[in-house]
């Protein structure tokens, strides 16, 4: 029985060729001609003023975080389900992360508890669009502009997204992208920074550059360059940029090829899910999602343990997802105690994600389902 993992990560088009094409060019460092063409690319496709590729949506995100010049005491309002780097990333500046709790439905934060959470010193609210589903934007938005909160959304999941029409990644001033290896489109690590607010543009590109003005010196703005500002490393290889032009290339056949691996999920375990009471992924009619995960969400954590422990003895790897943040001892710090965030609690408990990957098969997908609706709910 040959096991089947929860990711793979595959080759779709020219990316050995490219990563090639660079290292014979002389250039492997960052900001190289294929680091160009991928924010030049991502910019263009998604309308948005400047995409800068940093070296992880970790990075990406803490980039956020300097930018809007957050100081110690400042709060930053983000869900509880999610990475870590969601709230490290502002942690680090000193702020103390607000957790909000999710809505049952997409697993998105719950807009309507947002204003209950703002105080005299929040800065930021952090939207996750979790697998690549819009939170509900308009909302966030409209209560974020009333209090004069800056919006930095996490769309690590959401590249090419879209909520009422629009990409995910336009709404806030900022926004992150991820392209670790368990994303739709990958370089193995990677990630970029979308800028809406092209008023952070010279800044973002100073902290990304060690907090030099290299980047103008490059463009032959300046003769010499110097430190201007707090920064940090967050430039990728041109050899990674390369690899992720190529996949960027093929985005639209990644994206009909998981469309066609998450319909398949919905088709075969919707009347199995039904008659044991098991919800499938939400995806409300004004949201295009990305077909970045596919989850179920069992009755218990005790069941969904069983579950998980059912498909590995059949070879195949299903696995949970976010430990709530404002209970893990560095939430804890910050105050967070059980009872916080009730939804989180119980969705994090009860949630696993199926096997999901560019060339997963039909047959492989198959034995998935055909494993899964073996699993009696007791
Ligand atoms: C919502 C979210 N934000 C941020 C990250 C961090 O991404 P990266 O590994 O590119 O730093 C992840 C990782 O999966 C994530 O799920």
């Amino acid at each position: 029985m040959t096991p089947i993992p929860f990711n793979k990560p595959c080759l779709v088009g020219q990316e050995l060729a490219y990563v090639s094409q660079a290292l014979a060019s002389g250039w492997i460092s960052g900001d190289g001609a294929f680091t160009k063409k991928c924010q030049a690319r991502l910019a263009q496709s998604l309308g948005v003023p400047q995409v800068l590729l940093t070296t992880s949506c970790t990075h990406a995100l803490e980039m956020a975080a300097l930018l809007l010049e957050l100081e110690p005491g400042d709060e930053v309002i983000l869900p509880s389900f999610t990475f870590v780097s969601t709230a490290n990333a502002f942690v680090l500046r000193g702020a103390k992360p607000v957790f909000i709790d999710i809505r049952p439905d997409t697993l998105n934060l719950d807009e309507t508890k947002l204003e209950a959470l703002i105080s005299s010193r929040t800065r930021a609210v952090v939207p996750v669009h979790y697998a690549g589903v819009g939170c509900e934007m308009d909302s966030v938005l409209d209560t974020a502009r009333r209090h004069g909160l800056s919006v930095v959304e996490d769309n690590a999941h959401g590249l090419f997204g879209r909520y009422r029409g629009r990409y995910l990644g336009t709404f806030g001033r900022l926004a992150t992208q991820s392209f670790h290896e368990t994303k739709n489109i990958t370089c193995g690590e990677g990630g970029a920074l979308l800028i809406n607010d092209a008023r952070l543009i010279e800044r973002a590109e100073i902290i990304r550059e060690k907090g030099t003005n290299r980047s103008r010196f490059f463009r032959g703005q300046v003769d010499k360059y110097t430190w201007m500002d707090l920064g940090s490393s967050y430039l990728p290889s041109d050899l990674l940029a390369a690899f992720l032009c190529a996949q960027l290339e093929a985005a639209d056949k990644i994206q009909a090829h998981r469309r066609r691996v998450w319909e398949f999920y919905q088709e075969h375990l919707l009347g199995w899910a039904k008659d044991n009471g098991i919800p499938l992924p939400c995806v409300p009619p004004h949201c295009e999602q990305t077909y970045h995960m596919f989850h179920l969400l069992l009755p218990s954590l005790a069941q969904r343990q069983a579950f998980i422990a059912h498909m590995k003895a059949r070879g195949i790897m299903s696995i949970f997802h976010y430990v709530p943040l404002h209970l893990s001892d560095m939430g804890r710090r910050f105050g967070g105690k059980p009872g916080d965030c009730p939804v989180t609690e119980q969705i994090s408990d009860r949630i696993v994600r199926l096997p999901f990957y560019n060339d997963l098969t039909e047959a492989d997908q198959m034995r998935i389902v055909s494993a899964a609706r073996e699993f009696r709910i007791a």
